[in-house]
């Protein structure tokens, strides 16, 4: 008698389970049809992306574009670079005039494609498939260090078949690190300064 109780009680729990599931599922359409009619609203999140890039950078994961990128970040997150970018680091004085020549180099070589601030809108970049990053976004992430600069800006994307140019035959290391540097310091104006 005792035990039959309590499989009545556990039927009974498993039955308002099942309940909760099926009200779950009633609601669920509704709110599918509400994220299908536009990108969810994130406006209380961290907003480090514009709406534009975010929908450009983390769209289907499928996506061509977005595969080349998450190509090259996985290559360097695996240990896929040479040593001698693995263990490079910047040793230039990062003051005024390191950025502002920095930030005539990144003018000069840089924004054609990626955009005067780094905002991937420049004029030759328009066309291009994936189109330049966003610098301005991605060097304030994590994986800004000195070794993965280094290396995508010398090597560029041949790697990875993207048309971000190789510069290791261009420009010096330390006109690299001087660009890094400008980057870093948020691309401030300092281009009709040094005019
Ligand atoms: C001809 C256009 C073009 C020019 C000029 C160019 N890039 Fe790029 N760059 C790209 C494209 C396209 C990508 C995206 C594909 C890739 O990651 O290879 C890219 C990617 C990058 C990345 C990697 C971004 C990521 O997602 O991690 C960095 C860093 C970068 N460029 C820096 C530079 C710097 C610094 C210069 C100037 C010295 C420069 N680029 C010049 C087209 C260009």
């Amino acid at each position: 008698m005792h035990i039959s109780t309590t499989s009545w009680r556990k039927a009974l729990a498993a039955g308002a389970v099942g309940l909760a599931i099926l009200a779950g599922a009633a609601v669920l359409p509704t709110s599918v049809t509400q994220a299908q009619g536009g990108p969810p609203d994130w406006s209380g999140n961290d907003f480090w992306m514009p709406g534009w890039m975010r929908h450009r950078m983390w769209r289907h994961s499928r996506d061509p574009e977005m595969r080349a990128r998450r190509e090259r970040h996985w290559t360097f997150m695996h240990g896929g670079i040479p040593d001698a970018y693995e263990s490079a680091r910047s040793k230039i004085k990062v003051d005024k005039e390191a950025i502002a020549a920095g930030g005539k180099l990144y003018a000069e070589n840089c924004a054609s494609c990626h955009g005067k601030t780094g905002d991937g809108d420049g004029q030759a970049g328009k066309s291009l498939t994936p189109s330049p990053a966003l610098l301005s976004f991605l060097i304030e992430r994590p994986i800004s260090v000195d070794p993965y600069l280094l290396w995508t800006i010398s090597e560029g994307g041949k790697q990875f078949g993207t048309d971000m140019p190789a510069f290791k035959d261009k420009l010096s290391r330390d006109e690299i690190w001087k660009i890094v540097a400008y980057m870093r310091a948020g691309f401030p104006k300092v281009v009709e300064e040094a005019k």
